[in-house]
């Protein structure tokens, strides 16, 4: 049976739009609902707690608007809500993200990976229990980038600002021998062509987007709600925060300007 109720999916701010592109691309069937949480972001350096709540606050707003399934775009809400929402919410399927280090402990040829992440996101227990189920021989860098997802929301994608901090945050990195670098926060996938230009081309850059549009699919097939395309599909925009600010930056994010409506839970 089909379902063509929407899809949600929220993060503290526009970094999950690069998720929401993913699962656009793959399920373009799919109606989408997204919720920047733009008045609270960053969420890297806020507690689990407080965290919890607002994913919490979300996902009671992405229900009332009728979302069939969740998609959590953010690493760091990830880490500290995604069990808390399985648990509270079981009948509703919830996607979230996770740093990609069992493909980049396999792809790296000289045994040494770099994480960027937030620090919420580094300091969690999942990806402890990550770093112990996959790491094997591997050197795994981390590289907590406090100010990035600041940037990357005013819309700072290639600005000098921007390229010092990457240089700053990656040297030591690359001083130790990384071929492999994880962006482990939605908000980077929009910094890849800077950090192609600032690294060297023999390192790869990995991120999860593909794959967590791709477990959406599965899931949703698995539980027979996939959308039909018996209607024709929508792409609807919440922001906590301050709307014009959201509708400023979306173009260059999502490709085109889309009207961006209040959220104010
Ligand atoms: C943040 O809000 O600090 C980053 C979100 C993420 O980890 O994807």
């Amino acid at each position: 049976m089909a379902n063509n109720a929407p899809v949600g999916v929220f993060d503290s701010g526009v970094g999950g739009l690069s998720v929401l592109r993913e699962i656009h691309q793959r399920l373009p069937q799919e109606s989408l609902l997204y919720l920047a949480d733009s008045a609270h972001v960053p969420y890297g350096e806020k507690s689990a707690d407080y965290i919890r709540q607002r994913c919490q606050r979300i996902t009671e707003f992405l229900l009332k608007q009728g979302a069939k399934a969740l998609v959590v775009a953010c690493n760091t809400a990830t880490a500290a809500a995604v069990n808390d929402l399985r648990a509270h919410y079981p009948q509703l399927p919830v996607v979230g993200m996770e740093p990609a280090l069992k493909p980049a402990v396999a792809h790296t040829q000289t045994g040494v990976v770099g994480v960027l992440a937030t620090t919420g996101t580094l300091n969690s227990a999942r990806f402890a229990a990550l770093l112990e189920r996959y790491s094997g021989s591997t050197r795994i860098l981390t590289q907590p980038c406090p100010g990035l997802v600041e940037l990357i929301e005013e819309g700072q994608l290639d600005g000098p600002k921007t390229r010092q901090l990457l240089e700053r945050l990656t040297a030591p990195l690359l001083a130790i021998g990384c071929d492999t670098l994880i962006l482990g926060c939605t908000h980077y996938p929009f910094i890849k062509p800077l950090l192609q230009q600032i690294l060297p081309p023999s390192v790869s850059l990995i991120d999860t987007g593909a794959a967590v549009a791709s477990r959406l699919q599965q899931v949703l097939s698995e539980r027979e709600a996939l959308a039909d395309g018996s209607i024709p599909a929508s792409v609807r925009f919440w922001s906590t925060g301050d709307t014009a600010q959201t509708a400023h930056i979306l173009p260059k994010l999502w490709g085109e300007s889309c009207p961006i409506f209040a959220c104010y839970d």
